[in-house]
């Protein structure tokens, strides 16, 4: 991966977010894609919970969708997206000092007409998760099809993001809040958290 341009980090000082499109090549976003799909009918997608621990309690009427954590080494095209995730942790400590030192991610399925409510990254009794990146995995998204990721910034008007293949979001865990529309299809994402030091 090239660097990522300054500006990126002068959106997310400075705004509290950043986008950045075509992050991962279409490859890449494919393979994960599909992994998604292989992971959700070996029965491996699990419904996702809320609050922090990975045992959190299920409740659909905040979040309806279905996560699997992932560890390094389960796959080649995995191991990319870690590495670059690994750049992008060590980019954000140079230009930004937040002294940021694990990643924990996880694939993300919304069924159609499955959303996440308005919430922040950060839990009340961890709030160690700094940086929240969500990926997209989605080809030729419409708008139509509805599944934004809505920001809130702090006394902003919202913005909305459609979940585009290659997309990437980078916002401050703790400060956007943000909720993620219900949609006409399948959604897929990597979403994942920076942490600092505790
Ligand atoms: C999350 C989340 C946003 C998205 O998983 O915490 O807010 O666009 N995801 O999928
Ligand atoms: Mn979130």
């Amino acid at each position: 991966m090239s660097r990522l341009p300054p500006s990126l980090f002068d959106a997310l000082q400075h705004h509290g977010w950043s986008q950045h499109d075509a992050f991962l090549s279409p490859e890449l976003s494919s393979e994960l894609a599909a992994q998604c799909v292989l992971a959700q009918r070996a029965g491996r997608m699990k419904a996702a919970g809320v609050g922090s621990g990975r045992t959190p309690n299920v409740h659909s009427a905040i979040r309806g969708d279905s996560i699997a954590w992932l560890e390094a080494g389960q796959s080649a095209a995995c191991d990319q997206y870690l590495a670059l995730m690994e750049v992008l942790r060590q980019q954000l400590n140079r230009e930004l000092f937040l002294g940021l030192d694990e990643y924990e991610s996880h694939l993300a399925l919304y069924a159609p007409g499955a959303f996440y409510r308005t919430h922040l990254d950060r839990f009340r009794d961890d709030d160690l998760r700094t940086v929240s990146v969500v990926i997209y995995l989605n080809a030729d998204w419409l708008p139509g099809q509805g599944g934004a990721l809505r920001l809130h910034p702090e006394g902003g008007d919202s913005v909305d993001i459609l979940p585009e293949a290659g997309r990437m979001v980078v916002f401050l865990s703790g400060d956007m809040l943000h909720e993620v529309l219900p949609a006409q299809r399948e959604r897929l994402s990597l979403a994942g958290w920076f942490r600092r030091r505790a």
